[in-house]
């Protein structure tokens, strides 16, 4: 059966669309089979792939199956333009689903049931999150088997992270999920300037043993996958992001497969 992997972060542009395309795309690469979902109403890795939300939007998608219980995730699945690569497509209409699935029983497991047919389908499953502590991150955690933190190389991502790692803690516990693990923190958009260089140290020192080695410079061809509807590894296959995403892959590879957390 596959791993699944949440990308989180409550904090806003962290990185965790950027990551979870191509960490995706670098894990699809080593031959891995891989499933990402657009949990995010913003649909921007949706988007990012080139799919057209507003075609999503007219017929069964990720909402409609989330809401109703009704239809399957496999019935949904697009494959992309990248190997091994697979999406389940984001719609604006996740927006309204946290205010569905508060007044349901079970409204924190939806997420899990609807994955569960398509588990041995895929290696790896990662899950984009939104940029909150609402019930589709909730949701993320509780279907997962990792927690991916995406911490910005910036001042105030010590304390976004504090309070991300303890949110695990709490689905944990009050969820009843103690097999949730953190995979890793990863420090993404360093940027040249002395701040962002002192935060990444900071980050990496507060949280010295799940940091990964591997992570994110700023560098101007990664947004480019919203020209390209590819992640970096496709159009710029020998870029230092490129690069830098395979370095992560093998270090989620060995820490999850290598059975040391
Ligand atoms: N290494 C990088 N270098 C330059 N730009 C980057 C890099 N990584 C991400 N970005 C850009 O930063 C912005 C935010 O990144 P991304 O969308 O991945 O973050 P996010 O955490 O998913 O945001 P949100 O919280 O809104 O969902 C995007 O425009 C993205 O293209
Ligand atoms: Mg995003």
């Amino acid at each position: 059966m596959g791993k699944t992997i949440g990308i989180v972060q409550h904090k806003g542009g962290t990185g965790k669309t950027s990551t979870t395309l191509n960490l995706g795309a670098a894990l699809a690469e080593l031959g891995k089979r891989v499933l990402l979902v657009d949990l995010d109403p913003q649909a921007d890795l949706s988007a990012g792939l080139g799919v057209d939300v507003d075609t999503v939007r007219s017929r069964p998608n990720l909402y409609t199956i989330l809401a109703s219980e009704e239809g399957s995730i496999r019935g949904i699945i697009t494959p992309t333009s990248w190997p091994n690569l697979s999406l389940v497509p984001g719609t604006l209409d996740m927006a309204d689903l946290e205010l569905y699935l508060s007044t349901q029983m079970g409204r924190e497991r939806v997420l899990e049931t609807a994955l569960a047919e398509v588990a041995d389908d895929y290696d790896y499953i990662l899950l984009d999150c939104p940029p909150s502590l609402g019930l589709i991150t909730v949701n993320a955690l509780v279907a997962a088997d990792y927690a991916l933190v995406t911490a910005q190389a910036q001042p105030r991502s010590v304390r976004a992270t504090e309070r991300m790692l303890s949110a695990i803690e709490t689905v944990r516990r009050k969820l009843k999920h103690p097999e949730l693990k953190v995979v890793g923190v990863l420090i993404t958009m360093i940027d040249t300037n002395n701040v962002s260089r002192e935060a990444a140290m900071v980050i990496r020192e507060a949280y010295n043993g799940q940091v990964f080695d591997a992570s994110t410079t700023r560098r101007v061809r990664v947004p480019e996958d919203t020209l390209y509807h590819a992640p970096v590894l496709a159009f710029a296959p020998r870029s230092e992001s490129a690069a830098e995403m395979r370095q992560l892959a093998g270090e989620v590879i060995k820490r999850v497969e290598g059975g040391q957390r």
